[in-house]
C-alpha cells in the first residue's frame, strides 16, 4: 500500500476529530506457551492508519498540533535485541518511510507525549487489551486534568475513536479492495486445490495442509481464521478446528478456509461430497442453502438494508425446512420465534477487510444500517443437523437419516454502485451431478 493512502486515511480522521488528540497503541505480543510467542500480529486500526508492522509502538494524531501532527514512539535500533527478535525499523528511517512529523524512541513516551495531548479538548483512545499501556494514558490525562482549573484548556473526556474510524474503515479504497480480491484469488485456488485432492481415505488434515500450502505458496501471510475441514458430522460443530478424521464416501466435507493478504482478508466456505455424489437428503439440504444463499447475495444492493441479507436467508431456509418437513407450522410464528434456530444458529454475515470480523455496525438502533458501495461482507448461510439435535416441543423427531448433515456456502460479497461483485465467484458451488 502506498504511503500516500496512509495519509489520506490520518487526514480524513484528523479532519473528524477537531480539537481532539487520537492515541493508537500496538498490538501486543501474544504469547504461544512459556517464552514462545505467536508471530506479531498488528493492531489493525493502527495498521490501518500507519502501515507500521511493529510491536511497542504508539501512534498519536494532534491536529491541532503547530508542528508535528503525526507522531510515531517505536522501538530504537538494538543490534543485540535484532539480533534475537528481527529487524526494527528504528526512529530514523521510521520518519522517512512512515511519514511522521516527528519519531521518537517508546522509552520517551512519558515525557514528550504530554505536549500532544495537552491542547486537546479531548483524547480518543480506545481501552483495550493492554492494561499496562490503558493505565499509562490513563495516568497522562489525569496529570492534565489537574492542572486545568489553572489552565482552563486541556482534554476533558476520553472517547472511544471507533465511530469516527471503523465507517472509514468499513468503505474499502481502491488499494483495499486490490489487496482484497487478491486474499479472495488466493483463496479460491486453495478450494478448487483442495476439492480436487479430497477423497475417502485422505485425512482432513492433508486437505488443510494443501490448502495452507496454496496460501503461502502465493504470498499469503497465512490463514485468516483456523482453517475448518469438516467432514460429515464435524460440520455441525461450526469452529471445527481439529481436521483430524479421516474422509469416507458418503460424507459431505465441508471446508471454511480463507486467507490473509498484506492484512486483507478471504473468507470461503464450499460443502461438497468426498464421493462427488450427494445423498438425496444431503442433496435436499444443500439446495436449501444454496437458495438461501443467492437470494441473500441478490439483496446485496446499495441502500438496502443489512438485516435483509440475513432475514432473506432465514425464510428461504425455513421454507426448505418446513417443505422437508424437518420443521412443522406457521412459517411467520416460526420465524418470530426463531424455532429454526437449532438449524441455523448464526448470523449470515459479518464486515470482512483489515480483520475477518471486520469493525462497522450491523444497525443504528432502531435504523437499519443501508449497505454502501466499498463495504464488504460475507454471506454464509448454514444448516447443520447434529446427531446431538434436542428434540424441541412442538416439533417433529428427526429421522437419523437426516443426522450428520452440516452445510454451509460462503461468498465474500462487495457493493458496487449498482449492486454486488461476488469476489470469491471462482470456486463452485453449483451441483453438478
Ligand atoms: N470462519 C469464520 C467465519 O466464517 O466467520
Ligand atoms: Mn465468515
Ligand atoms: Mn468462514
Amino acid at each position: 500500500m502506498h504511503q500516500a493512502e496512509y495519509s489520506q486515511r490520518r487526514e480524513a480522521l484528523m479532519a473528524k476529530i477537531g480539537k481532539g488528540s487520537a492515541v493508537f497503541r500496538s498490538a501486543p505480543m501474544a504469547v504461544m506457551h512459556n517464552d514462545v510467542e505467536y508471530t506479531f500480529r498488528q493492531d489493525s486500526d493502527f495498521y490501518y492508519l500507519t502501515g507500521f508492522n511493529e510491536p511497542e509502538a504508539v501512534a498519536v494524531l494532534a491536529p491541532h498540533h503547530e508542528e508535528h501532527r503525526f507522531v510515531l514512539f517505536v522501538q530504537p535500533k538494538d543490534l543485540e535485541k535484532e539480533t534475537w527478535a528481527g529487524y526494527r525499523i528504528g526512529v530514523e528511517a521510521a520518519k522517512e518511510r512512515f511519514g511522521a512529523d516527528i519519531v521518537y524512541p517508546i522509552a520517551e513516551l512519558d515525557e514528550k507525549l504530554p505536549q500532544y495531548l495537552e491542547k486537546a479538548d479531548r483524547i480518543y483512545y480506545r481501552l483495550g487489551r493492554d492494561k499496562g499501556f490503558n493505565e499509562t494514558l490513563l495516568k497522562h490525562w489525569q496529570k492534565l486534568l489537574a492542572v486545568y482549573p489553572k489552565k482552563g484548556m486541556g482534554p476533558t473526556a476520553i472517547e472511544d475513536p471507533a465511530p469516527v474510524l471503523h465507517p472509514m474503515r468499513q468503505v474499502k479504497t481502491a488499494a483495499e479492495l486490490e489487496l482484497m480480491r487478491i486474499a479472495a484469488s488466493i483463496a479460491v485456488d486453495a478450494h478448487n486445490r483442495a476439492r480436487e485432492f479430497a477423497r475417502s481415505g485422505r485425512y482432513e488434515y492433508e486437505v488443510q495442509a494443501e490448502i495452507e500450502h496454496t496460501f503461502r505458496l502465493q504470498g499469503a501471510i497465512g490463514p485468516a481464521y483456523p482453517s475448518i475441514v469438516a467432514s460429515g458430522a464435524n460440520a455441525c460443530v461450526l469452529h471445527y478446528t481439529e481436521n483430524t478424521c479421516q474422509l469416507q464416501d458418503g460424507d459431505l466435507l465441508l471446508i471454511d478456509a480463507g486467507c490473509a493478504y498484506e492484512y486483507y482478508n478471504s473468507d470461503i466456505t464450499r460443502t461438497f461430497p468426498v464421493s462427488g455424489k450427494f445423498t438425496a437428503e444431503q442433496k435436499a439440504i444443500y439446495e436449501i442453502v444454496l437458495e438461501a444463499q443467492l437470494r441473500a447475495i441478490a439483496q446485496v444492493h446499495p441502500g438496502n438494508p443489512y438485516s435483509q441479507i440475513h432475514d432473506t436467508a432465514v425464510r428461504v431456509i425455513v421454507e426448505g425446512l418446513l417443505d422437508l418437513g424437518l420443521l412443522q407450522g406457521n412459517i411467520d410464528e416460526i420465524i418470530k420465534e426463531e424455532k429454526y434456530k437449532p438449524f441455523y444458529m448464526h448470523r449470515t454475515g459479518h464486515w470482512l477487510g483489515l480483520d475477518v470480523h471486520d469493525v462497522g455496525v450491523y444497525q443504528h438502533g432502531e435504523t437499519p444500517h443501508n449497505l454502501e458501495p466499498g463495504q464488504v461482507t460475507t454471506i454464509e448461510p448454514g444448516i447443520y443437523i447434529s446427531p446431538y439435535l434436542k428434540p424441541v416441543e412442538g416439533q417433529p423427531d428427526i429421522d437419523p437419516r437426516w443426522h450428520g448433515i452440516g452445510v454451509r456456502i460462503e461468498d465474500d460479497v462487495l457493493v458496487t454502485s449498482t449492486g454486488s461483485e461476488i469476489l470469491t465467484a471462482g470456486v463452485p458451488k453449483a451441483i453438478y451431478l
